[in-house]
């Protein structure tokens, strides 16, 4: 029995997200907010024959309020997205107000939902959402995670494709290749770890793709947000890989909170001092409080974040470290951003 609110639901991302959710078998009540037209995307997933009930809040009227008491998980993809020639800390200004707001309202009707943040620049929204539960006293941090799942999918694809155009006759199946990508959600801050790809026999990385071949995936997928951006040509950023990738990630949790699966990891973006379990260790070895790493989930949400880093070759060593300049920078904004705000 899961309440589900998608705050943002009337947008790119959140229509498709709601979709998914609705066809989830973990979700029984599904709330929409959005400051434009949540009842109209609730009337239509409303007719889909799966038992999730759907209803759809504006600001007016308490909708905040309405949709998020007694939720269990909270997906946040409201706030505006990128268009070409911006960087993701161009959407700080705009979003940062609309991620405080939505937060003050999980602090105040549903404190113990599991807390899903999709808006941009991710690297800085986490921080805030942290610090204004924090402030309200309610903060957990094995519930606050920042969805770095578009990069995790987006490694499988063009790992994937990569290897197929490299080996004659060979076929590889994204969805059988796991990579995991570590850091934080744009550009430089997003680290793929290609040397720990599995399955390693199969792949043999290092011995299949030539040096530069390795740099271009890498920045191909670092920098895979912008193709979309691009291709889209002003219309917005990628909505339908995201809403995959968000669902991926919900179900992630779903299925370890509610599902009561263990073994479940998936790569989030976390505050690491507040995860005991390989966390502070993270923290400790890279000095900031948010990193993304994949993360073991349990029935409280984080159980143990899995430390990788001893295990990287130096070249991985090297992007590390131009990822915590970007996040240092990134964290602090958001964290001043709470700070100032009274
Ligand atoms: P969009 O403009 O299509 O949709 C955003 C929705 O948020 C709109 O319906 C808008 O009305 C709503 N909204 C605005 N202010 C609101 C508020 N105060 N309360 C509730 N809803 C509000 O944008 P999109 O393409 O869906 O992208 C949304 C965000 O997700 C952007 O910031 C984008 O950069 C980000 N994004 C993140 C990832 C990721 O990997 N984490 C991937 C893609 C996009
Ligand atoms: C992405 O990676 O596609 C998103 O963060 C959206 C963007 O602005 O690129």
């Amino acid at each position: 029995m899961v309440k589900a609110v998608v705050c943002g639901a009337s947008g790119g991302i959140g229509q498709p997200l709601s979709l998914f959710l609705k066809a989830s078998p973990y979700v029984t009540e599904l709330a929409l907010y959005d400051v434009v037209n949540a009842p109209g995307v609730a009337a239509d997933l409303s007719h889909i024959c799966t038992g999730a009930k759907v209803s759809g809040y504006s600001p007016k009227d308490d909708g905040l309020k309405l949709a998020l008491t007694n939720a269990q998980l909270v997906v946040i993809p409201a706030g505006i997205p990128r268009k070409p020639g911006m960087t993701r800390d161009d959407l700080f200004k705009i979003n940062a107000g609309i991620v405080y707001d939505l937060i003050n309202g999980v602090a105040q009707f549903c404190p113990k939902a599991f807390v899903l943040v999709i808006s941009n620049p991710v690297n800085s929204m986490v921080p805030i959402a942290c610090e204004v539960l924090k402030r309200h006293k309610v903060f957990d941090p094995a519930r606050v995670f920042g969805v770095t799942t578009l990069d995790t999918v987006r490694a499988q694809t063009f790992t994937a494709s990569l290897l197929e155009s490299t080996a004659s006759n060979s076929k590889f199946d994204p969805s059988q290749i796991a990579v995991p990508v570590v850091g934080g959600h744009s550009g430089d801050t997003i680290v793929p770890l290609l040397s720990l790809a599995q399955p390693a026999q199969d792949l043999q990385l290092s011995s299949t793709i030539s040096h530069q071949q390795r740099s271009d995936l890498i920045h191909r997928i670092q920098f895979g947000g912008d193709e979309v951006v691009q291709a889209k040509d002003g219309m917005g950023s990628a909505t339908l890989s995201m809403a995959y990738a968000g669902y991926r990630f919900a179900e992630a949790v779903l299925r370890a909170t509610v599902g009561g699966e263990s073994s479940i990891v998936e790569a989030s973006y976390v505050y690491l001092p507040g995860i005991p379990k390989g966390g502070v260790a993270v923290r400790d070895r890279v000095g900031l409080d948010y990193f993304a790493m994949p993360i073991r989930l349990g029935p409280h949400g984080v159980e143990e974040v899995v430390n990788l880093l001893d295990k990287i070759d130096e070249y991985e060593v090297g992007l590390i470290n131009i990822a915590q300049k970007g996040l240092k920078t990134s964290i602090e904004k958001g964290v001043s951003f709470v700070t100032d705000h009274n």
